[in-house]
C-alpha cells in the first residue's frame, strides 16, 4: 500500500450531510492525503501501467495511486455527486471537455469517465503543478454556498468540480488531465493502458 492512499471523504461527507448546521464546521477539514503519498519503485519506472483494486474504495472516498511519478486520483463518486455535476456547467471554463489534450476520447463525456461512478484523474493542477485538495463537503464557508464538492488548489485558488473541470476565472487554464485507463474487471482497472 505504499503507493496508495485512501481519503475517506465519505465519512466526512456523511458526517456533514447529517448535520446541516455542521456545514460551517467543514472549514479546514480537508485531509492532507498527499503528505504520505510516495511513488513505488514500480510506479517510478517510466510509463509503467499501474493496476488498481477498486473493491475497497467506498462510495465517496478518494484513492491516490502513483503513475509515471504523478499522483492519480480514483474517486468513487456518490449518486448525489453525479447528480450535482451538471449544476456546475454554467460556471465552468470547458464544461464539455472540448480541449482534447486533457482526456482520452472515451472520457470526453459529461462525467469525464468510462463508468460514471469512477473518476480517474491526474491530481496535478493545470496552473503551476500543485496538487489540489479533495473537498467533498457541501457549501463550506471558504468555497461558497454553491460548492457541491470538488478539488481546491491551495497554491493560487483554482477550483475544479468532481469531474476535474475547472471553474471560470481561475488561474488554471484547463481541466485536469484524465490519464488513459481501462477496466480489466468490475473491480480492477489499469492506469496507463487503453482498452
Ligand atoms: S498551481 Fe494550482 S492554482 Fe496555481
Amino acid at each position: 500500500m505504499s503507493n496508495q492512499e485512501i481519503n475517506h471523504g465519505r465519512r466526512r461527507f456523511l458526517t456533514l450531510a447529517t448535520s446541516a448546521a455542521g456545514a460551517v464546521a467543514a472549514v479546514g477539514v480537508a485531509v492532507p492525503f498527499l503528505a504520505s503519498w510516495k511513488p513505488s519503485e514500480r510506479a517510478k519506472a517510466a510509463g509503467a501501467p499501474v493496476e488498481v483494486d477498486l473493491s475497497k474504495v467506498e462510495s465517496g472516498a478518494l484513492l491516490t495511486v502513483a503513475w509515471q511519478g504523478k499522483p492519480v486520483w480514483i474517486l468513487h463518486r456518490t449518486e448525489q455527486q453525479l447528480q450535482d455535476l451538471s449544476a456546475n456547467d454554467g460556471n465552468l471554463s470547458d464544461p464539455e471537455s472540448s480541449v482534447t489534450s486533457q482526456q482520452p476520447d472515451y472520457c470526453q463525456n459529461a462525467t469525464r469517465s468510462i463508468k460514471p461512478e469512477w473518476l480517474v484523474a491526474v491530481g496535478i493542477c493545470t496552473h503551476l503543478g500543485c496538487s489540489p485538495t479533495y473537498r467533498p463537503d457541501l457549501a463550506p464557508a471558504d468555497l461558497g454556498a454553491d460548492w457541491k464538492g470538488g478539488f481546491f488548489c491551495p497554491c493560487h485558488g483554482s477550483k475544479f468540480d468532481l469531474a476535474g473541470r475547472v471553474f471560470k476565472g481561475m488561474p488554471a487554464p484547463t481541466n485536469l488531465v484524465i490519464p488513459p485507463y481501462r477496466f480489466d474487471s468490475e473491480s480492477m482497472i489499469t492506469v496507463g493502458l487503453d482498452s
